[in-house]
C-alpha cells in the first residue's frame, strides 16, 4: 500500500469524532474482493475473527488464530483504500497480559496494514487497553454479547437484561473510554442498555443487535447478503439472498455441462461462433 493511500483512509481520529445516530456505517469483510465491493460505502471494514465460522466453518471463534487474522486482514487492505480498516485480537493473543497483547498487535498492524485492532473484554481489559494506546496501538473495544466467552458464559445470549447488567455493561464502557479506546462495539443488548451507553461515553458506540441510538451500526456481510443459510440473528436484516443465486447458478451450469450445452462454440478458442 502506498503513503498516497494509507493518507486516504479514513482515520481512526476521524472515526472517534464520529458522534451521533447513523455516523458510523461498518461491515465485516474477510477477503480481498469483497473488500473491495464494501470499500466505497462504509466508515470502517472490520476482519473480525468471525471469519472462523463464516470462511472455515468452525463451531465458535475460539480456533482462530492471529497468523489466519493476519493473512485476511492484509488482504481486506489491499481490496480497500478509504476504509478504515480494523482487525480482531483472536482468543488466546491478548488475553494474558499487556505485553502479549502488544506484541499481537505490533504484528497485526506492521504485517496487515490496517489502522487498528479490535478486542473483547470490559473494565478487566482495561489495563490492556491503555497499554496499547499509549504506545501507538488504536483499540477498538467490544462489550456486550462475547462470543471468545461463549464457553464461561454458556451460549450466545442477549446481555443486559436486568438492572445489574445494565449497570456492569455501562461501567465497562465508561472504563474502555476512560483507558483509550477510540471507538466501542457494542453487540446484542437490551436495546435500552445499548441507548443508555450511546448516551454516557463521549465516543461512537457501534451496535450490533444493541439499538438504533447507536452512533453506528455493524453487521457480518455474509448476513446481510444472505450467504449464512438458514438460521440468522434476529437483529440482522436481509438485503439480499445470494446464497440462493449461488446455488440456482451452480445447478444450471450442473445441468448445462451435463447435457453438452456448455461450453458452446463462443467459449471455444478458433471456433467463430453463429
Ligand atoms: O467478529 C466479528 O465479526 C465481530 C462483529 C460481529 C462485531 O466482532
Amino acid at each position: 500500500m502506498s503513503a498516497q493511500q494509507q493518507q486516504s483512509r479514513k482515520t481512526t481520529t476521524a472515526i472517534r469524532q464520529a458522534k451521533g445516530p447513523g455516523k458510523v456505517v461498518a461491515l465485516t469483510a474477510y477477503t480481498a474482493p469483497m473488500a473491495r465491493q464494501l470499500d466505497p460505502h462504509v466508515d470502517m471494514l472490520l476482519v473480525g475473527d468471525s471469519l472462523g465460522m463464516v470462511v472455515y466453518g468452525l463451531p465458535s471463534t475460539l480456533a482462530v488464530t492471529l497468523d489466519m487474522m493476519i493473512a485476511h486482514g492484509a488482504a481486506v487492505v489491499r481490496g480497500s483504500s478509504q476504509a478504515c480498516v480494523v482487525v480482531d485480537l483472536p482468543f488466546g493473543s491478548y488475553q494474558a497480559s499487556p505485553a502479549q497483547a502488544f506484541e499481537a498487535a505490533a504484528r497485526v498492524l506492521a504485517e496487515t496494514g490496517a489502522q487498528a485492532v479490535k478486542l473483547e473484554g470490559g473494565a478487566e481489559m482495561a489495563d490492556t487497553v491503555r497499554f496499547l494506546t499509549q504506545r501507538g496501538v488504536p483499540v477498538v473495544s467490544h462489550i456486550g454479547l462475547m462470543p471468545q466467552q461463549v464457553n464461561t458464559v454458556g451460549g450466545y445470549k442477549a446481555q443486559g437484561m436486568q438492572a445489574d447488567g445494565s449497570d456492569r455493561i455501562l461501567h465497562d464502557a465508561q472504563a474502555l473510554e476512560a483507558a483509550g479506546a477510540f471507538a466501542l462495539v457494542v453487540e446484542c443488548t437490551a436495546e435500552a442498555v445499548g441507548r443508555r451507553v450511546t448516551q454516557a461515553l463521549q465516543i461512537p458506540v457501534i451496535g450490533i443487535g444493541a439499538s438504533p441510538a447507536c452512533d453506528g451500526q455493524i453487521l457480518v456481510t455474509e448476513d446481510v447478503l444472505g450467504m449464512s443459510g438458514a438460521r440468522v440473528p434476529k437483529f440482522v436484516k436481509q438485503y439480499a439472498q445470494l446464497g440462493a443465486e449461488i446455488e440456482q447458478a451452480a445447478a444450471r451450469y450442473a445441468q448445462e455441462v451435463r447435457a453438452g450445452t456448455f461450453p458452446a462454440p463462443e467459449h471455444c478458442f478458433g471456433v467463430k461462433a453463429g
